[in-house]
């Protein structure tokens, strides 16, 4: 077999859950197993490409032949992601917890009998996907997912424009999909070519055909 399609290219990927302290022993979060973002950052490898995986607190295993980067916060994986501009491929696959505690406590926040509890004040987390996306830096191909529960296409569409992106890969979470924490997934790609709506895949096969579609499309954009 000839060369890899993505040989000599660089790619990012995020995946996992953000974890935002309240104080040193609790946080809130996404749910998010890692799963597909792992897997496509494997898949990327496999095609030869030079892969980044920036992940959030996970349970899976690192994939092999991947660097990964281990973080909990937004702010520390839009770091680290930053960091590593220029690549050719981004491709924000983590569930960014939207917003974390103003001012976490460096204690643990004890609870006092009769005390009503505390009360917690949010603060806006960085848009990790916008920001590469409108970055200087901004890599050939940024693609991003939305995670929805109604809407999905018209969701994501938005999304494609406010957040600078090429290609997002759109999927139905409601609960009764089992999609979130199970193996498999059913996704819309949403690009300005348009729409395609894939089948119900097992996550590996989901991130195989998206590492395909991102050679293609890279190897059209700025020649193979
Ligand atoms: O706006 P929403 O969270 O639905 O957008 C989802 C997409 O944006 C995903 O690709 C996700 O990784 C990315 N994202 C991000 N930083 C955030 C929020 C979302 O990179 N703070």
């Amino acid at each position: 077999d000839g060369p890899k399609p993505l040989a000599g290219r660089t790619a990012i990927v995020t995946s996992g859950p953000t974890h935002e302290p309240i104080d040193p022993v609790r946080y809130i979060a996404n749910r998010s197993s890692g799963r597909q973002g792992h897997a496509i950052a494997a898949a990327l490898a496999a095609l030869g490409a030079e892969v980044t995986l920036v992940s959030g607190p996970v349970t899976i295993p690192d994939p092999a032949g991947v660097t990964t980067v281990h973080v909990e916060r937004a702010e520390e994986m839009r770091d680290v992601v930053i960091s590593r501009l220029p690549v050719d491929i981004a491709v924000m696959v983590a569930a960014v917890a939207d917003w974390r505690v103003a001012s976490s406590s460096g204690q643990k926040i004890k609870k006092q009998p009769g005390e009503a509890p505390p009360p917690l004040l949010l603060t806006e987390n960085p848009d990790i996907l916008k920001t590469v996306g409108h970055h200087e830096n901004r890599p050939a191909l940024v693609v991003g997912f939305a995670a929805e529960t109604q809407s999905v296409e018209e969701n994501g569409r938005a999304k494609l424009e406010r957040k600078g992106a090429d290609m997002i890969v759109a999927n139905d979470v409601s609960p009764e999909t089992g999609i979130m924490g199970g193996s498999r997934n059913r996704v819309k790609i949403i690009s300005r070519d348009g729409v395609a709506d894939w089948p119900d895949l097992p996550k590996d096969a989901v991130a195989e055909r998206l590492a395909a579609l991102i050679a293609e499309t890279l190897g059209a954009k700025i020649g193979a």
